[in-house]
């Protein structure tokens, strides 16, 4: 158990790696928690600090997802093959495997969104689960991907275009071939990511989410 918990705390602290608070205080010297929607997320980095750090605090959020899948997928076969694990006889780590990585890809959103160097304040997660989806399932991250681009290219809301991702994926994955464990990790990390944009859509209801490029109005 305290073996298998490391590997989820190890996903927890790569998901809490604070991309964005970093590239607030490494470029201006600010906390990006005190500017625009206070998330410390690819898209208030770019209302924020500009397109160029934007774009490194995106895929660095993006690789932190695909990391800890990564990650997972070679720690619990390794861990389950060590004579001082032992697991009990009736364990199928083929069967287990699925669960261990879904629990990983939770535990990186969770990172993410609560840092551990943060106070557990942090981003939305939507660009890490990009990464948790690329990790899983090329196809699915492809399709959320897609329609991700298409709504931010129509609408240019990038919150929208992130809950209409979520939503995507969750589709996806249910109608695709994959273990029972992924298709929960999709719909409880999708469910995840569309509550923390919970401020955001208070104000996409009162029509004041601003649009990409926008700044965000303080009492907004
Ligand atoms: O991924 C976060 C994005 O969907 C919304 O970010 O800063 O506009 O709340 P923000």
């Amino acid at each position: 158990w305290i073996a298998s918990m490391a590997g989820l705390a190890v996903a927890y602290l790569f998901g809490s790696v604070p991309t964005g608070y970093l590239a607030g205080k490494l470029l201006k010297g600010i906390d990006i928690r005190q500017h625009g929607s206070k998330s410390t997320g690819a898209t208030n980095v770019l209302r924020t600090l500009g397109k160029w750090p934007a774009l490194v605090v995106l895929v660095v959020d993006v690789l932190k997802g695909a990391a800890a899948i990564a990650f997972a997928g070679w720690f619990y076969p390794w861990l389950w093959t060590l004579p001082s694990v032992t697991p009990p006889a009736a364990f199928d780590p083929q069967g287990w495997l699925p669960w261990a990585v879904g629990l990983a890809g939770l535990a990186v959103l969770l990172g993410h969104g609560r840092s551990i160097w943060l106070n557990f304040t942090g981003g939305k997660s939507a660009a890490t689960g990009l990464g948790v989806l690329l990790a899983l399932s090329w196809p699915v991250a492809l399709g959320a991907a897609a329609v991700f681009g298409a709504t931010l290219a129509m609408l240019r809301i990038v919150s929208l275009s992130s809950m209409l991702a979520a939503l995507t994926a969750v589709a996806l994955i249910c109608s695709l071939e994959q273990p029972l464990a992924y298709r929960l990790l999709v719909i409880a990390g999708s469910l995840y990511v569309i509550v923390r944009h919970r401020a955001n859509i208070q104000r996409l209801l009162a029509g004041t989410e601003p649009r990409l490029g926008q700044s965000l109005k303080p009492n907004a």
